[in-house]
């Protein structure tokens, strides 16, 4: 495994195509693969006198970014970084405020969601741009992403349940969306407002670090933020994982980013 990290930091980016099947498995966002730049990608780190943590969040205005409410409540302050896939070279962005949803309960983890405002609106470019919301759509789409759907996650999360570190490479699990029995049957949530998704082909899935991290689907082709990490199941590969659903929040995230 040594061999591959190095390998990786000395090929930077381009050594996602040198790898071979079996390298390609690294354990980043458990089973996850090596992810391309994902311009919407938000690396925010959050503190509280000396401790902090860390998540993601998306990029879903050229101020505004859709996080997990536990990534910035009760926090003292956070930090936001955009750009790139590598952590060491993504640029901090001035936060001007954060909203947590009203209505956020820590230990049922019901209205996760929150909205980070940025000090400076960015110039979208090739690296650094807003992700879709959901289509609002007649008929509202409010209950996207469907069972089956295809989705793709992104975070900087831990490389092993044991190993507590950020890692330096984005990667990316692949996922579907599980039925709704299957969600309940291991998180208590209301399915109007999270859904579920698990990668029964590769395993791949989230981990320590990448709560508020998005999860993007496509509807019609064109790729939408469908969720945000709200649970992962302390980096099981065979078990789901569970999102706030974007979709229902809809009206909210529209309201706090309008401002
Ligand atoms: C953040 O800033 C916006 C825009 O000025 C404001 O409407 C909102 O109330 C502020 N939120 C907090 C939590 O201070």
């Amino acid at each position: 495994m040594k061999k591959i990290l190095i390998l990786l930091t000395i090929c930077g980016i381009l050594g996602v195509q040198a790898q071979t099947d079996e390298q390609e498995f690294a354990p980043y966002v458990i089973n996850g693969v090596r992810s391309p730049v994902a311009p919407y990608f938000a690396y925010i780190r959050f503190y509280q006198g000396n401790n902090f943590g860390w998540g993601g969040g998306a990029l879903v205005d050229p101020r505004s970014i859709v996080t997990s409410a536990s990534i910035v409540a009760p926090w003292e302050r956070i930090r936001v970084y955009l750009g790139g896939n590598n952590r060491d070279f993504m640029r901090e962005h001035e936060v001007f405020n954060f909203t947590a949803h009203p209505n956020f309960d820590r230990f049922s983890r019901a209205f996760d969601i929150a909205v980070v405002r940025l000090v400076n609106p960015i110039i979208p470019s090739a690296e650094i741009h807003p992700i879709a919301l959901p289509p609002l759509y007649n008929p509202p789409n409010s209950d996207l992403p469907f069972e089956h759907e295809e989705i793709t996650v992104d975070g900087y999360g831990a490389t092993t349940a044991q190993n507590q570190q950020a890692a330096t490479f984005l990667y990316r699990s692949h996922q579907r969306i599980t039925s709704q029995e299957r969600c309940t049957a291991f998180f208590v949530l209301d399915t109007e407002q999270a859904f579920c998704g698990e990668d029964l082909d590769e395993r791949s899935n989230v981990c320590f670090g990448d709560l508020g991290s998005p999860a993007i689907g496509t509807y019609r082709r064109n790729p939408y933020l469908a969720g945000i990490v709200r649970i992962h199941p302390n980096c099981g590969v065979n078990q789901p994982a569970a999102y706030t659903r974007i979709s229902f929040f809809l009206p909210w995230i529209q309201s706090q980013i309008l401002i």
